[in-house]
């Protein structure tokens, strides 16, 4: 209450003044009260709108510092780069694999592997949407094995596997809601964020990703991406202009890369043709002109399927395109964790 009483005052101080100083600089007295009457409404609106908008701005952040079990190490931005230092070792019966954080080559970057209450504390009251094709998919499993418990998974995976669906969630211990939209094509993925732009909630962690649809059903690397350049024109826009007035964060936003593809797997002739590793490194060239990813001035940060897959090899996989879930696994640890640097520069 006392804050708000010397808010209050301050408020009419501003009102008062800031005009006053206005008219000592030659201002005429029309224009004085046009900006104390803006002012005034600014301040009335400011104050009747703010307490709406805590939720955007305590994300990850109140529930990450004091509390975290923990305490995560500081890391840089430069950290990112190491974060798909991974490596997959066999386990002891054969096709099982675990994942390990390369020892990193910088002492400050150190991988931290998120717990079930460590990956509930960050992600607590927040909404992850998830777009793209079953590279999306298996992420989302990913997610909510390392979130459930065994029993509440089996239910999971039967909706989940229903191919070509969305999938909708919602975690209620953590506040959480999930979602995944089935979006094979690019188009499909800028048309969700057209739809998000105008909506009431933005989510806090967007993922999306697809390519391996569009090279099997149109094969043209150039209007792949063109496509790509539709997706960042619409990553870009997604958040209202500051002169708006509504003060949303934008998403932190993960481009999933397509996986690697071993070609004498594919499980079609069809597949084996139009998805050579020439088309493949054509497709891959088109994500880095695009400007989707961070690293070329866009929104997303890279999730490095690619490389990931690429790592585990072979022996992670059936049909040279879905990888088991370690890999995804690692993939989801690659995102917490830059979703704690991310955090951390925040404060
Ligand atoms: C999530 O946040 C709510 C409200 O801040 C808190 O009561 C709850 O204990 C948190 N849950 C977990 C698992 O961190
Ligand atoms: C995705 O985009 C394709 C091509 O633009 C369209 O035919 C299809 O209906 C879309 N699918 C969904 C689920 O929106
Ligand atoms: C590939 O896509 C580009 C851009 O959409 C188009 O101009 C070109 O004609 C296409 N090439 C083929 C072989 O269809």
């Amino acid at each position: 209450m006392v804050a708000a009483a010397q808010l209050g005052v301050l408020a009419a101080c501003v009102v008062l003044f800031v005009p006053m100083g206005l008219a000592g600089w030659h201002l005429s007295r029309n224009k004085m009260l046009f900006f104390s009457g803006a002012l005034f409404i600014t301040l009335a609106v400011g104050v009747h709108i703010a307490p709406y908008f805590p939720v955007a701005s305590q994300f990850l952040i109140s529930t990450l510092t004091p509390s975290f079990s923990s305490s995560p190490p500081f890391r840089p931005f430069s950290c990112f780069s190491f974060l798909h230092d991974v490596s997959f070792l066999p386990l002891d019966s054969p096709s099982t694999f675990d994942w390990f954080p390369a020892r990193s080559r910088s002492a400050d970057c150190r991988f931290q592997k998120l717990s079930r209450s460590e990956t509930g504390e960050l992600l607590n009251g927040s909404w992850i949407l998830v777009a793209g094709d079953s590279q999306a998919r298996l992420l989302v499993l990913a997610l909510l094995r390392l979130l459930l418990d065994r029993s509440a998974m089996e239910a999971v995976e039967v909706d989940l596997f229903r191919r070509h669906s969305d999938y909708h969630t919602v975690i209620s211990e953590l506040g959480m809601k999930l979602d995944f939209v089935w979006s094979p094509f690019e188009s499909n993925i800028t048309s969700l964020l057209q739809r998000l732009r105008g909506g009431p909630r933005l989510p806090e962690v967007l993922v999306a990703g697809s390519g391996l649809w569009h090279m099997l059903h149109v094969n043209n690397a150039s209007d792949y991406g063109e496509s790509l350049a539709s997706v960042r024109k619409s990553a870009a826009s997604i958040v209202p202009p500051f002169s708006s007035g509504l003060a949303m964060q934008p998403p932190h936003m993960f481009w999933l890369g397509m996986p690697t593809l071993l070609n004498p797997m594919l499980n079609t002739e069809e597949k084996k043709v139009k998805m050579s590793r020439i088309i493949w490194e054509a497709y891959d060239q088109e994500v880095d002109d695009s400007g989707v990813l961070r690293s070329s001035g866009g929104s997303f940060v890279l999730l490095d399927i690619g490389s990931l897959s690429h790592n585990c090899g072979q022996q992670c996989t059936t049909d040279g395109m879905h990888y088991g879930g370690v890999v995804y696994e690692a993939a989801l640890q690659v995102m917490l964790n830059a979703l704690l640097i991310e955090s951390q520069q925040r404060i």
